[in-house]
């Protein structure tokens, strides 16, 4: 029964693809051609290993996709390094004549200097605040009752006052928020802050927003908000995971990306916040490499799939002994046990 159905199949397939190519030719020309296709003997048997997942950061695939990473440009760093300079999608909070908002070359982070200056002017401030918001990649979606960690970077000329939120990109309800304050002495030099946002209301169209109400100079930095539910807390979004899933893929290939923008490993593992983010000029996009090489070997071993990489000198950052130079880095971000790295991929798409 099975066997005939299938067989059925085959043959409403082949004369698709034999009605296909005869109707091509007879455009063509106006010649008849015929093609005779033996199926009854199979052909090379198709090994288990050669379905699986092929992911490429291709229009926001990884940043503003699987990656749950809700900032967009986290780092100020998409506009170059040429300061000031553009922070797009970031935008201001309140008139300009009460903040002034600039990029400079201050950050405490080597590998990506750009840094977010606020210079807040009014002596009374809106009590809303003013400051600066995220929209994420087409506005945050934000859900009642989940929660959200906030981390960033801040300097502080003064005492620090400030109230993180997610508001509604319309109308600016708040839809979550905390008070950060901290004492001059304690951000004088560049502090790390860590705060969680619960969602009282749902709203997918959502902005992340900095604010002050106080006058003084403020600088940030590397501003993350990530929704805690992440598939396994890895930073994956569990609903696009399991869609993967349902794919059963052997493996999952990664990074994908030509010579031209290419994916620097190297430059993509370790703390997130120290990685300095690439323009894929090829889809025109900046990413913060928050989903770096570690956590494509980390997805591949969350679905069950085996990872394959395209570079050498990754194998050991992988494969390699929690001990050995490389594989010590990847034991440092919380995997001593190698990956079950096996396969690897010279060139693109070959
Ligand atoms: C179309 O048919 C003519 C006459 O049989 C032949 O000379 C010509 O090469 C054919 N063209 C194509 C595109 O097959
Ligand atoms: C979100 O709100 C902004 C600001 O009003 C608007 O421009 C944008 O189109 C909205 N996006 C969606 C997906 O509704």
């Amino acid at each position: 029964m099975i066997f005939s159905k299938s067989c059925s199949f085959l043959g409403l397939y082949l004369v698709i693809v034999a009605c296909l190519v005869l109707q091509c030719c007879a455009y063509a020309n106006q010649t008849s051609t015929t093609l005779v296709v033996d199926a009854s003997k199979s052909g090379r048997q198709i090994p288990d290993t050669l379905f699986g997942i092929f992911f490429e950061e291709i229009n926001h695939a990884g940043a503003g996709g699987l990656w749950a990473e809700l900032v967009n440009n986290r780092g100020f760093e998409a506009g170059g390094t040429q300061v000031p300079s553009n922070i797009a999608p970031w935008t201001i909070v309140g008139q300009e004549s009460a903040i002034l908002l600039q990029t400079e070359l201050s950050s405490c982070f080597e590998r990506n200097k750009v840094a977010l200056r606020m210079d807040v002017l009014c002596d009374n401030c809106p009590s809303d605040g003013v400051g600066v918001s995220n929209p994420g990649f087409w506005g945050m979606n934000i859900v009642q009752g989940n929660k959200y960690k906030i981390v960033f970077f801040v300097r502080s000329e003064g005492p620090l006052y400030m109230t993180v939120s997610f508001r509604k990109t319309e109308g600016g309800g708040i839809l979550a928020s905390s008070n950060i304050d901290a004492s001059e002495s304690e951000v004088s030099k560049w502090k790390r802050i860590e705060t969680t946002l619960v969602a009282d209301t749902s709203s997918s169209n959502s902005s992340l927003y900095l604010t002050t109400t106080k006058k003084g100079v403020i600088l940030l930095d590397q501003v993350s908000a990530m929704p805690l539910d992440t598939y396994k807390g890895h930073g994956f979004r569990g609903d696009l995971v399991n869609m993967l899933l349902e794919l059963k893929p052997t493996f999952f290939r990664f990074p994908g990306q030509t010579l031209r923008n290419a994916f620097r490993w190297k430059d993509s593992v370790g703390p997130w916040e120290e990685r300095p983010g690439h323009f894929g000029d090829v889809w025109s996009y900046w990413t913060d490499e928050g989903f770096g090489y570690f956590e494509g070997l980390q997805l591949a071993e969350d679905i069950g799939a085996r990872p394959l990489w395209e570079a050498l000198d990754g194998i050991e950052f992988a494969r390699g002994e929690a001990t050995s130079k490389w594989g010590s880095l990847r034991a440092s971000m919380g995997h001593p046990k190698p990956f079950d790295l096996k396969y690897v991929a010279i060139g693109n798409e070959d």
